[in-house]
C-alpha cells in the first residue's frame, strides 16, 4: 500500500546503506500486511551517527536497523537494552521508546529461527558446533548457540585473539582454535557454520574436508550472495542438511518490525524470491 505520511516511519542507517535488501524486505511486509508506514535508507557517514542516534525520537521515527559499519555506535546511544545486546555489545535494532532509545540485537534470533523453519528436526543440543570466522555475526552467533544450550562451540578462526575475545566476553564452553584445525574438530559435529566472508561473491571460497563431518550434520552459511556457495554444494551432494544465508537476514528482521508495526511478520518462499531480485 502506499503511505498515506500520517503513518509510523523506520529505517536503517549504515554507511553506505544502498546495498541493504532491509528496505525491501520492510516494504515488502509492510504492503503484504497493508500497514500504513514506511521504511527508508538511511546513508549516515560514521561522524554523524551518534547525531543521526538521537535525532530519531527527534523526527518522530518508531526505531530503525543499524548495519555496518554502526552497531557498536548504536549501542552506546541506547538509554536502555536487551540482555541479548548486552552480551554481544552490539545493537542492530533500535526501538523508540518513551522518546528514548532501547537497543536489540536480532542476529542470533534470526540465525537460530532461519534453521528452525528450514530443518525443525535440528536442535542447538544434538551436538557440538564449530563456528567459522569472529567477526561481529560470529559472535551474535555463538551467543544464540551457547543460549539455545548447545554443549560446546568450536570457534575457529584465521587470527585466533579474535576468537578467544569472544569466548572471554560471552564465556561459557567455547573452544578456540585457528581454522586450520577445523577437520579435527568436524567428526563430532552437530552443526557447522561459516560467518568468514570466504565464499562471498569477490572473496576467495572457503576450503574444508567435509570428510570427517557426520552425515546427519547441518551446515549453513551466512553468505547468501551467492545463494548456493562452494561449502554448501559441497555439503549437500554428500546428504548432509543445508541451509542457506539469506533466511537469516529476513528472520532478523521480523522482532524490530513486531516493535514498530505492531505484528510479528512471516518469512516466505515469495518474501525470498522478492528480497533477492524484486520479483
Ligand atoms: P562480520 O562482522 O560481518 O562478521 P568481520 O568482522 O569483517 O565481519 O569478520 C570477517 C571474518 O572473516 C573474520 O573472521 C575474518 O578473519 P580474521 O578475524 O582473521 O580477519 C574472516 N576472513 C576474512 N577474510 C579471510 C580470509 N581470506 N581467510 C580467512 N578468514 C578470513
Amino acid at each position: 500500500m502506499v503511505p498515506s505520511g500520517a503513518g509510523r516511519v523506520a529505517g536503517v542507517i549504515g554507511w553506505p546503506v544502498g546495498h541493504s535488501r532491509s528496505p525491501r524486505l520492510h516494504g515488502y511486509w509492510l504492503n503484504q500486511y497493508s500497514i500504513d508506514g514506511a521504511y527508508v535508507p538511511l546513508p549516515v557517514a560514521p561522524e554523524t551517527a551518534e547525531l543521526a542516534f538521537q535525532a530519531l525520537p527527534a523526527l518522530g521515527f518508531v526505531g530503525a536497523n543499524v548495519t555496518v559499519p554502526h552497531k557498536e555506535t548504536a549501542f552506546r546511544a541506547c538509554a536502555t537494552v536487551s540482555e541479548r545486546a548486552r552480551r554481544i555489545g552490539a545493537v542492530n535494532t533500535l526501538i523508540v521508546r518513551d522518546g528514548a532509545l532501547h537497543g536489540d540485537n536480532t542476529d542470533g534470533f534470526g540465525f537460530l529461527e532461519n534453521i528452525y523453519q528450514k530443518v525443525p528436526t535440528w536442535s542447538p543440543t544434538d551436538g557440538p558446533a564449530v563456528v567459522l570466522g569472529a567477526g561481529g555475526a560470529a559472535r551474535a552467533v555463538c551467543a544464540a548457540l551457547l543460549d539455545a544450550g548447545a554443549p560446546v562451540v568450536h570457534l575457529l578462526n584465521r587470527t585466533v585473539e579474535r576468537a578467544e575475545a569472544i569466548a572471554a566476553d560471552l564465556g561459557g564452553p567455547i573452544q578456540c582454535g585457528s581454522m586450520d584445525t577445523t577437520e579435527a574438530v568436524l567428526g563430532e559435529a552437530g552443526l557447522l557454520v561459516n560467518t568468514t566472508s570466504l565464499g562471498m561473491e569477490g572473496q576467495p571460497p572457503l576450503s574444508v574436508d567435509l570428510t570427517p563431518l557426520a552425515s546427519g550434520a547441518l551446515v549453513t552459511d551466512l553468505v547468501y550472495a551467492p545463494l548456493e556457495t562452494a561449502l554448501l554444494a559441497e555439503a549437500r551432494a554428500r546428504g548432509n542438511p543445508v541451509v542457506d544465508g539469506l533466511g537469516m537476514l529476513l528472520h532478523q528482521g521480523r522482532p524490530g518490525f513486531e516493535a514498530w508495526f505492531g505484528m510479528m511478520p512471516e518469512v516466505t518462499d515469495a518474501l525470498r524470491r522478492f528480497v533477492l531480485d524484486g520479483s
